[in-house]
């Protein structure tokens, strides 16, 4: 496969326990400046000491990122769910975003519960892969709103 062709790669860890919310947002600062020199975009939500990642850019940058992120010591029981080609992004404009989840957007977004629960082994894979892209897309749509703010405040700043 083209290592240019756009890519994507979405996981879900276990948060270290003793990771504090400074660490969280020294490793926030890091992933996005990194994320911007190699043109990676993407999400990391939190819930519960559970992480789920979607990184997407070339292909050869995103496994290059993943490679790093896979042996981080911050982390553990880290489960792939899905590696594949994409057309084009979904986060275009986050370097890395970042939101911890409530128990109420777990409730509402498609799969939240089952992805985020404990009982999640890498058993099934294409199981996995469908309830994450169906996440993510739960996921997009319901910070759209978000999206739509923070490109009217640019255009608002640049007027
Ligand atoms: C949950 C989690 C998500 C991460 N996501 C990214 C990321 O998106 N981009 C990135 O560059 N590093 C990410 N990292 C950090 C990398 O694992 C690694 O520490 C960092 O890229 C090392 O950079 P350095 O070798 O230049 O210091 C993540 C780490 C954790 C624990």
């Amino acid at each position: 496969m083209d290592q240019q062709q756009l890519y994507k790669i979405m996981y879900i860890s276990s948060a270290s326990p003793n990771m504090s919310i400074e660490d969280l947002d020294r490793l926030l600062d890091k992933c996005r400046f990194k994320n911007a020199h190699f043109n990676i975009t993407g999400y990391l939500l939190h819930h519960n000491g559970r992480f789920i990642q979607l990184l997407e850019g070339k292909k050869i940058s995103v496994e290059y990122i993943y490679n790093t992120v896979k042996i981080d010591s911050r982390h553990n029981n880290l489960i792939e769910l899905c590696a594949e080609p994409i057309d084009s992004r979904m986060f275009p404009h986050w370097e890395m975003g970042f939101q911890h989840l409530s128990e109420q957007q777990i409730a509402e977004i498609s799969n939240a519960h089952q992805l985020f629960g404990n009982e999640m082994t890498s058993s099934d894979i294409d199981r996995l892969c469908r309830r994450a892209r169906a996440f993510f897309e739960a996921f997009v749509r319901s910070v759209a709103v978000v999206h739509d703010y923070n490109q009217l405040r640019d255009v608002m700043l640049r007027v």
